[in-house]
């Protein structure tokens, strides 16, 4: 067990499974209390009961990040199991194909709702108590598809690209206040939300990895974890690309 997190407490949103496992893993590792938010109440169970397991802390809640009354509730349960909030990753995110003209209504009104709003309402809901807590931090997961263009994912693509600008604009609201905001952008990692693009878009992500190689999970959590530790107190408002290179050649 190390000691980077040490005196931390941290909702993750998401963190049943894939970025989100990865980051809860990783930061009660180091110290932190994890409460894992998530609407898989299975995974979820079973990702607490591995860091239990090997000697840390957390705890589960179910989680809608599309519904602030769901995030009132999350913040209030860790605040109640284990004190206090300091740490907030907007993790939960989804994604499916659709351009202009075969995106729907709906399939537009689901991505924002989970991808955009969520990440509002998660932000909205934990500031009070981030404030409260003080040399507070937020993570917030975007994606390469925030900064760039592909033919088919145009949802996708405004969601991330919103996450990204809130990002500086709360990073600059909380500058003086004692929370830090800071935004990831993964490129292609190895997770079960792979299994929702079209294997076009999968080849052309794979063409465009300079290192040649789809990321493991494990490489988010480790910039998530600096980001979110004392080590980055001087670090807000910026964006960290972990993608293999891919951003280096857009
Ligand atoms: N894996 C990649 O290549 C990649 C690349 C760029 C960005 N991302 C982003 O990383 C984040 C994590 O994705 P992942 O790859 O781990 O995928 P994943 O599908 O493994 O995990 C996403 C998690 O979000 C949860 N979730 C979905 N809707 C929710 C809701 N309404 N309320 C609460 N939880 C909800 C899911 O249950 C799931 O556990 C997402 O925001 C995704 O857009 C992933």
């Amino acid at each position: 067990m190390g000691q980077r997190l040490a005196g931390k407490v941290a909702l993750i949103s998401g963190g049943a499974s894939g970025l989100g496992e990865a980051q809860a893993i990783l930061y009660a590792q180091e110290g932190a209390c994890v409460m894992i938010g998530d609407l898989q109440e299975e995974l979820g169970a079973s990702v607490v009961e591995k860091i239990i397991a090997a000697g840390g802390q957390a705890a589960f809640t179910r989680l809608d990040v599309t519904d602030l009354a769901s995030w009132h509730a999350a913040v209030s349960l860790t605040v109640a199991t284990f004190g206090k909030l300091t740490n907030l990753v907007n993790n939960a995110g989804i994604f499916h194909p659709g351009g202009v003209q075969t995106e729907t209504t709906a399939g537009w009104d689901r991505m924002v709702a989970i991808n955009q709003t969520g990440v509002f309402y998660g932000m909205k809901a934990a500031a009070p108590e981030l404030l409260k807590a003080g040399n507070a931090a937020i993570v917030n997961i975007s994606s390469l598809y925030g900064l760039i263009g592909s033919p088919d994912a145009i949802s996708y693509h405004a969601s991330k690209a919103a996450v990204r600008v809130m990002g500086k604009g709360a990073a600059l609201e909380f500058a003086k206040q004692g929370i830090r905001v800071n935004t990831i952008f993964p490129g292609q990692i190895r997770t079960p939300i792979l299994g929702d693009i079209t294997p076009e878009q999968d080849a052309a992500i794979k063409a465009s990895i300079p290192m040649g190689l789809v990321g493991d999970p494990m490489d988010i959590a480790n910039g998530s974890l600096f980001l979110a530790s004392d080590e980055a107190r001087y670090i807000t408002g910026a964006e960290l690309w972990i993608d293999g290179g891919w951003y280096a050649g857009c």
